[in-house]
């Protein structure tokens, strides 16, 4: 970019959510949550850190007992949580930050050991994920054989999003992002691998897309399309998904949001050689786009010149830059991260990334 004013640093609204700058920090599990799978003074000082944003998106947040997959990440289910969460919105609301929560249910990928008593593991189809995951009780552990979801228990985990949408707005938060990626419980009943199911929420794509659908529809029911967002990346194959056809997949479920007039589309970049997943968004989903992965600060600002995405997320580089935004417009250098500290308990490698100090 060369000349003008850099198009990332002019303000947005997404929905209902006014945004200083078009920087957006992309969820990232960090696994510090403390007691009762409560956010603590330590995602406070992470997040208010980072509150220059325009949006900061959190790390994924189970939206019940059954959706957590994997040890201390933090939940939106129970009062202790949403008094907990209330200090971190509180604090990015100070700095002038604007700030949603994840609504991660990562269904099939989980295991008893992350869990508490008398949490189940469910998903789409009884599909065990042929993937390992850390516990801190019994190291790494593969994932549970989960249970195939009955209509009734469906219904029942629909309402725990939109209950969690609730208690997310009680906790201050702008809003909610509906993850529907990575291979967690959205993305198993969209992937033909995933989900085998023989009643209407499987088989052809308007039935697998359908369950998103009806989750997105709970969210806007329960706080209003301006403050929901959805993340969708075509043919990841993490944790194991396979989707025969992402193509009509995501035509299929962006034809059928469409009518929700949701506040944002985060896309991330399809690993499938021949999808531009950016041009799909563009194409089916006619409100704002959230692009993602990979970006730098200069390839980000071209990208919303082109009108590629309306705002740019950055994960990686937000995790040792908590003033991204502040070198961007200034264009000082970028730091890198440990990578041995990213799932650690504790301040190391979490919120002791210094705010760049002109020499
Ligand atoms: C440590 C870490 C944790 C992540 N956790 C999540 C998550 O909870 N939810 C999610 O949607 N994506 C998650 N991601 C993916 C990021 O949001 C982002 O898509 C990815 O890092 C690519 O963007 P980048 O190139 O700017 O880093 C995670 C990424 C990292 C590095």
């Amino acid at each position: 970019m060369t000349g003008g004013p850099n198009p990332l640093l002019s303000p947005i609204r997404l929905g209902d959510i006014d945004c200083q700058n078009r920087v957006v920090m992309a969820p990232m599990t960090r696994s510090r949550a403390g007691d009762g799978d409560c956010p603590t003074e330590l995602h406070v000082e992470y997040y208010s850190q980072r509150a220059s944003a325009g949006l900061i998106v959190t790390e994924g947040v189970q939206p019940s007992i059954d959706g957590k997959g994997y040890a201390r990440t933090p939940g939106l289910h129970e009062p202790a949580q949403v008094r907990a969460w209330s200090r971190v919105t509180d604090a990015v609301h100070a700095r002038g930050g604007r700030i949603v929560a994840q609504l991660m249910h990562a269904g099939r990928v989980g295991s008893h050991y992350n869990k508490r008593p008398g949490a189940r593991t469910v998903a789409p189809s009884a599909v065990r994920a042929d993937v390992s995951l850390w516990t801190d009780a019994a190291g790494m552990q593969p994932c549970d054989e989960p249970e195939a979801l009955s209509l009734a228990n469906i219904a029942a985990v629909i309402e725990d999003y939109a209950q969690a949408a609730r208690l997310a707005r009680e906790a201050g938060f702008d809003g909610v992002e509906l993850h529907c990626t990575s291979g967690y419980l959205p993305m198993q009943f969209l992937a033909s691998n995933t989900n085998r199911r023989s009643d209407g929420y499987g088989g052809s794509a308007q039935g697998r897309a359908r369950f998103v659908v009806e989750v997105l529809e709970a969210l806007v029911a329960a706080i209003g399309a301006g403050r929901v967002g959805f993340r969708i990346c075509p043919g990841n194959p993490f944790n194991g998904v396979v989707d025969e056809n992402p193509l009509e997949t995501y035509q299929t479920l962006l034809g059928a949001t469409r009518p929700l007039g949701c506040a944002y589309l985060h896309v991330i970049a399809s690993p499938v050689a021949d999808l531009d997943a950016f041009a799909l968004a563009r194409a089916h989903h006619p409100g704002r786009l959230i692009v993602n992965d990979g970006f730098d600060p200069q390839s980000a600002a071209a990208a919303v010149q082109a009108g590629r995405g309306d705002a740019v997320s950055f994960g990686r580089h937000y995790i040792a830059n908590p003033d991204l935004v502040e070198r961007i417009a200034s264009g000082a250098p970028l730091a890198s991260f440990n990578r041995k500290t990213l799932y650690t308990p504790g301040a190391a490698g979490y919120t002791d990334y210094p705010a760049w100090v002109p020499a």
